[in-house]
């Protein structure tokens, strides 16, 4: 071994060089604060223009070289481009570490701060007004674009047959997984944030006879449930509909049950463009690794995935994954895993 590797710091740490550069990309008032957003929301170059009050071109400026510094990293979803904090773990820390540390009382930051809660509550209010204009129509629109016989039979078969205890349905719409799972649990719980899509779900739940089910109103991202409580919880067809799924899957895990399980449906990346005008969409799909570090970023451990390819009959219908995961404090506590059957074991 050379001197100069023996010296090398432990791969959690920096070189000297790269945070020397990274220091120097920070060092500028309109990256840091584009910085310090990007650490917060995923947002693209419209949602940065409106929050800052900058032209399109200097922002796009500053976010090429920040993201040449490795402090950025850019997406393309269709015909949209995000930006958020890198997914290099010890520059995203060295970063974060920075940030921690400014005062975020400084005017133009707690400007900043609120055009952002602004641009926010826009997406929000965007979503709910979809789903409150559609909730009485839903589970036909639904029926359009998922092969939803397929999904469900293997959601069963993923989920097993045996008793699930406490379930729950997070986004939970018009209730139909509640309906699917009901009865094999003791007690079922759904959380919506809207209130139209809530009474078709009680309404439907009430014409099941499902008496140990019920719905509430509620955020997915502070769920109006106690932490470490349920042994089943799902997230179906919700995720592309967040603009952070990375902390609603984090809220989700913490109200597992050690040894839970938490299962997330979403679509794989498509290109179907017009569902973002037309259905509120904000995420044209989830690649698998995606959700699955999502999954494992919030201490769940990954068993199974399970990619449900349409049968082509039809241009529009798009391809739907399964994540299952499981709370890993079950093995710790000697408790007997959970199955996982028909899926994809990783
Ligand atoms: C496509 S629907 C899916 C409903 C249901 N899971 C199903 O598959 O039939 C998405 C649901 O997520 C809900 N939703 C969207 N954003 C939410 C949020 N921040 N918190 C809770 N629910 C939300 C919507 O109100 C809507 O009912």
């Amino acid at each position: 071994m050379s001197g100069n590797e023996r010296l090398r710091p432990p791969t959690a740490a920096l070189t000297f060089e790269t945070s020397i550069d990274a220091l120097k990309a920070l060092g500028e008032p309109t990256r840091l604060r584009l910085v310090r957003l990007l650490s917060r929301n995923d947002l693209t170059v419209t949602d940065m223009t409106t929050i800052l009050g900058q032209s399109q071109p200097r922002i796009s400026r500053h976010l090429k070289l920040l993201v040449e510094s490795q402090i950025l990293t850019r997406y393309q979803e269709g015909a949209w481009a995000y930006f958020r904090l890198t997914e290099n773990a010890t520059i995203a820390r060295f970063v974060r570490s920075v940030l921690a540390t400014i005062d975020g009382g400084e005017p133009a930051l707690s400007r900043d701060d609120e055009r952002l809660e602004a641009v926010r509550v826009a997406r929000a209010e965007r979503a709910a007004g979809y789903f409150a204009e559609n909730a009485g129509r839903w589970d036909r629109i639904r029926s359009l674009h998922v092969p939803d016989a397929d999904v469900e039979r293997a959601l069963l078969s993923a989920v097993g047959t045996a008793p699930l205890g406490s379930f729950l349905d997070i986004g939970t719409g018009t209730g139909r997984m509640i309906e699917l799972f009901a009865r094999q649990a003791d007690r079922a719980v759904g959380v919506d944030a809207s209130r139209e899509m809530l009474q078709v779900a009680r309404a439907k739940l009430d014409a099941a006879g499902l008496s140990n089910a019920q719905v509430r109103h509620g955020d997915c991202y502070h769920l109006p449930v106690p932490r470490d409580s349920f042994d089943l919880v799902m997230l179906h067809q919700v995720l592309h509909f967040l603009d952070d799924p990375a902390a609603a899957i984090r809220e989700a895990a913490a109200t597992l049950q050690p040894g839970g399980r938490l299962v997330v449906v979403d679509f794989a990346p498509h290109r179907l463009e017009f569902l973002r005008q037309e259905q509120a969409h904000l995420r044209l799909g989830f690649a698998r690794e995606t959700v699955a570090g999502y999954l494992a970023d919030s201490g769940l451990e990954v068993t199974g995935i399970d990619i449900l390819d349409p049968d082509g009959s039809r241009a529009d219908q798009l391809t739907v994954s399964i994540w299952l995961a499981r709370d890993r404090r079950g093995a710790r506590a000697g408790l007997a895993p959970a199955a996982v059957p028909a899926m994809t074991a990783l």
